[in-house]
């Protein structure tokens, strides 16, 4: 009966089937834990806070192009308990839909009315195919064996990477991994290299590897790809790592609207711990409950603990201070998978890969085009040549946002430009996740940038006011804006203001990028919000 247990709080409420009518009573009752702080930690993640949704219809950008509204309205409609939701990692099948704790590629209004009231069987008679489904990914080569993720090839379980890593020594792993010149895939672009180095170079001995498999960001998908394909890669990256670091515990950290990938993972675990190749290095698994703030690294670290996912501030980084305080190194998914074909191949390899920026890189692309999918292909390509593997443009190009909701939108006249990390911050905007969202001419910029708004102002984990409030007032001001009524020709008036404010004042990234939708289409596509 102590406070201590306080860790497990998101565990006993999924047990209990989320927040229930009192659900936080009893829970206070068996353990002993505040009910208060089990309300509090209830009360922040999506899933737990609202248990009786048992249907979400996503309705980020690239779903609502596809329809999403018309199956929210129509599940609404059937009476399902259905609410909308931020995005589920499954642009390139849009709609997406979460049935539970899985997501549902591609549904139609028409899998709505079959289920006939009853959200088990939401294209319950597609089970087995759901179970199944893997998204499209490319491109064909003549050798795909040249490439870091290698997305095309099946699994390898024989640890051959991790037995060569233990015959160089940690020392000259790291020396591989900064020669390879590798970024982090997750969003921010920062050399590996540095963190593996910090995380070695602490006294403290007690080190953590943490896997960052959040995927919240709309218009990424890659990291369920990567799971669901390469979950040896996966695996091996991080024993890597940790034998790099001298670390035996290894965290995984996934969405938990991965139910898929958890089971795609799961059984990769079992078939290494099965073969003993990672010597004494430990995978724990750990399921979020939505909430795509969670993402962040330190409010990731926060779940982990059982906690709220409040972003912590930094410094101290989690090379310092990370997991229960220790010194952590955390990846996400893309870039730990790249480290067993740096190793067996060297880092000089890797960095040729790319163009101008070390490395291949996995591209999700959505929206108007094709074949929407994840491509590996060189980092540094165009986003012509990205949507010539995904089979061309449909429509005509209006605009493209080419790494998630944080990366705003650009114009057809940046086409040219390498998608990578220096190229597109030169001109305000950023490669993020790569999760690229390409829109044709039928698109109004005001109805995607309000996406966007409303995905911020929803996830906004609310602890600084310039984020908090921010959010909120972008996204009123453009519905003012749209409904043309008194107030509408100030609206848009103090955007650049609120922007810097939410710039200056805001912890991390979230409420930092949050303005970059209204702002870049501000200036890209004025003819959009002319009065
Ligand atoms: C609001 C926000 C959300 C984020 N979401 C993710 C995410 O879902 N997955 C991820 O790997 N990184 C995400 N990041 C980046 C992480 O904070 C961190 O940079 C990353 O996990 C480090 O791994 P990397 O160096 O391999 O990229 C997010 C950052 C912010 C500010
Ligand atoms: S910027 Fe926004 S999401 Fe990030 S810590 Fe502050 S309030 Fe939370």
């Amino acid at each position: 009966m102590s406070h201590d247990r306080r860790h497990e709080i998101p565990d006993l409420l999924q047990q209990a089937g989320g927040l229930s009518e009192g659900a936080a009573r009893r829970i206070a009752e068996e353990t002993g834990i505040p009910e208060a702080d089990i309300y509090g930690v209830g009360s922040f993640y999506h899933m737990l806070a609202r248990p009786d949704a048992k249907v979400r219809v996503c309705t980020g950008l690239s779903c609502q192009m596809a329809g999403a509204d018309k199956v929210l309205r129509a599940a609404e409609l059937a009476g399902l308990p259905v609410e909308g939701c931020s995005c589920l990692a499954g642009c390139d099948v849009s709609p997406a839909v979460l049935r539970d704790r899985r997501v549902l590629p591609s549904v139609s209004v028409e899998d709505i009315r079959a289920a006939d009231g009853d959200w088990q069987r939401l294209r319950a008679a597609a089970n087995v195919a759901d179970e199944h489904w893997l998204g499209h990914v490319g491109p064909e080569l003549d050798d795909p064996d040249t490439l870091a993720c290698n997305l095309l090839a099946p699994p390898d379980y024989s640890g051959s990477a991790f037995a060569r890593a233990v015959e160089m020594g940690a020392e000259a792993v790291v020396a591989a991994i900064e020669e390879s010149g590798l970024q982090g895939r997750g969003g921010a672009g920062f050399h590996a290299h540095i963190k593996w180095k910090g995380t070695r170079s602490q006294a403290e001995t007690l080190r953590y590897v943490v896997l960052n498999a959040d995927e919240g960001e709309p218009g990424t998908f890659k990291d369920r790809e990567v799971m669901l394909r390469r979950p040896d890669k996966v695996l091996e990256g991080m024993a890597i790592a940790a034998m790099a670091i001298e670390a035996t515990d290894v965290y995984l950290y996934l969405r938990g609207e991965f139910e898929i990938p958890w089971k795609a993972m799961e059984d990769a675990i079992q078939r290494y711990e099965d073969s003993g190749v990672f010597g004494d290095v430990h995978f724990h698994m750990h399921a979020g409950n939505g909430a795509y703030i969670c993402g962040e690294e330190t409010a990731l670290l926060e779940a982990l603990e059982g906690k709220r996912g409040m972003p912590r501030l930094k410094p101290p980084f989690p090379v310092e201070f990370g997991l229960w305080g220790k010194p952590t190194l955390m990846h996400n998914v893309e870039t730990i998978a790249c480290v067993p074909s740096i190793i067996e191949r060297g880092g000089d390899w890797f960095r040729e890969l790319g163009r101008g920026e070390a490395g291949s890189k996995l591209y999700c692309v959505s929206g108007h085009v094709a074949k929407p999918g994840t491509y590996e292909l060189p980092l540094g390509v165009t986003l012509d040549e990205l949507v010539e593997a995904a089979g061309g443009y449909v429509g005509e190009l209006k605009a493209f946002s080419p790494g998630g909701a944080s990366s705003g939108f650009l114009p057809p006249a940046e086409r040219g430009r390498p998608l990578a990390f220096r190229s597109l911050g030169e001109i305000g905007s950023m490669l993020g996740s790569a999760g690229v969202v390409v829109l044709n001419d039928t698109v109004d910029m005001k109805d995607a940038v309000r996406s966007q708004l409303v995905f911020f102002e929803a996830e906004s984990c609310g602890q600084c006011a310039p984020c908090r409030i921010g959010t909120r007032y972008l996204r009123v001001g453009l519905d003012k804006h749209v409904d043309g009524n008194g107030a509408s020709a100030d609206a848009l008036l103090h955007v650049a203001d609120a922007a810097w404010q939410m710039n200056e004042g805001s912890i991390c990234g979230l409420g930092q990028a949050a303005p970059l939708p209204l702002t870049l289409a501000l200036a890209h596509f004025p003819e959009d919000f002319e009065a």
